[in-house]
């Protein structure tokens, strides 16, 4: 059995930068709430017609690609995790494999939100493992801004997500030690509408009657999405932030101590925890529980916001990119979030 190793990572975030003040424009929100309960300063937005969560995923992936030294045409698999994805189906995969012109390639989407991309890269490792696959394509990505509730109504929400994408290239590695030594996935359904999109969707009702949403039967009809769904804001992500802090807390630092349990290691071996960039307050939260110095966390939400799928991928490209990641380091890797649903990844760089 060969681990896997990155053998090439690439990000690309939009040029357009949306500082906090920016957003005061359209609903009541301001920078010091904004920085104060969740570290950021700015995010990026897509260009509404000319950008697409593929095209951004293209561009991180192309990136990717040279740095291992290959073509597209080289790439054996595909594995794209996001929420927000070009069409309802089919996935961003696919429209991937004919933008770079690949050849009949596999194409996977992945629709595991805020820790996609980790389960992603757990996939993309089996099928190295087994010897399946030689060069698999992982991409995280993400055109939030398309989607949400600029008035006042979504702010607790809309002031937190930002578009981009990262990319790496998964190679065999050279020995056992080197690349992924383990990935650890989980979920836990029983929360899945805490933090959600409901609409368009098949469920009519049938989960949310009684819980969040407020339809009759007769206003649900058979529609997929209808005007009283637009009315309520159902087209647009709910969260509730409180609840959903408090469970990633508590199983940020469990599922990282798990990877490091499962390989004899402890914190102080890590050399950079690349937490998904959730809420600053968060992965300050996890760094104080896990007893890790600043500089064994690398953070970027300031500037980037919640980019969900992109934002592991995204965040480890920055620290290589600022020479804080060298050959032979460990690199952990965590999400939690939607589902719930939470990830964790050990690296031998
Ligand atoms: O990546 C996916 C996983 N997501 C997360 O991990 C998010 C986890 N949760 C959070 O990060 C935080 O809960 C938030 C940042 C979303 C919210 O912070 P909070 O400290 O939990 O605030 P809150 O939701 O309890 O709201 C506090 C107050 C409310 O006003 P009242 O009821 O106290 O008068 C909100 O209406 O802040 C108000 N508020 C805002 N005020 C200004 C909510 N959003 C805003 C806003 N600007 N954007």
């Amino acid at each position: 059995m060969f681990s896997s190793k990155i053998a090439g990572i690439g990000m690309y975030v939009p040029s357009n930068v949306v500082t906090n003040n920016d957003l005061t424009r359209y609903m009541d929100t301001n920078d010091a709430w904004i920085q104060e309960r969740t570290g950021i300063k700015e995010r990026r937005y897509a260009h509404r017609t000319k950008e697409t969560t593929t095209t951004m995923g293209v561009e991180a992936a192309a990136i990717a690609i040279e740095r291992a030294g290959i073509t597209p045409q080289d790439i054996d698999f595909i594995v794209f995790a996001t929420l927000s994805p070009d069409y309802y189906f089919p996935g961003c995969g696919v429209l991937l494999q004919r933008a770079l012109k690949m050849r009949e390639i596999g194409a996977l989407d992945v629709r595991n939100q805020c820790s996609g991309f980790v389960y992603a890269l757990s996939v993309a490792d089996q099928f190295i493992k087994t010897g399946m696959y030689k060069n698999i394509l992982v991409v995280g990505s993400e055109k939030h801004s398309f989607g949400l509730d600029f008035s006042t109504r979504g702010r607790n929400v809309s002031v937190i997500f930002g578009d981009g994408a990262g990319a790496v290239v998964l190679q065999p590695a050279a020995n056992e030690a080197q690349g992924i030594l383990s990935t650890h996935l989980h979920s836990d359904g029983e929360s899945a509408e805490i933090l959600a999109m409901y609409n368009p969707g098949t469920h009519a009702n049938y989960w949310t009657a009684n819980k969040v949403a407020d339809f009759t039967e007769a206003e649900v009809g058979e529609m997929f999405m209808s005007k009283e769904m637009i009315d309520n804001a159902q087209n647009f992500p709910y969260m509730d932030g409180p609840a959903v802090f408090k469970k990633a807390v508590v199983k940020f630092p469990e599922v990282i101590m798990e990877a490091l349990t499962a390989n004899n290691l402890t914190p102080a071996d890590i050399k950079i925890l690349i937490p998904h960039q959730a809420n600053l307050r968060i992965a300050q939260f996890v760094q104080q529980k896990l007893g890790l110095r600043d500089d064994q966390v690398h953070n970027n939400i300031q500037h980037y916001g919640n980019t969900t799928a992109a934002s592991v991928p995204i965040a480890l490209c920055e620290a290589w990119q600022d020479g804080k990641i060298k050959e032979g380091d460990l690199v952990c890797l965590a999400a939690f979030g939607s589902g719930f649903t939470w990830a964790s990844a050990l690296l031998r760089w």
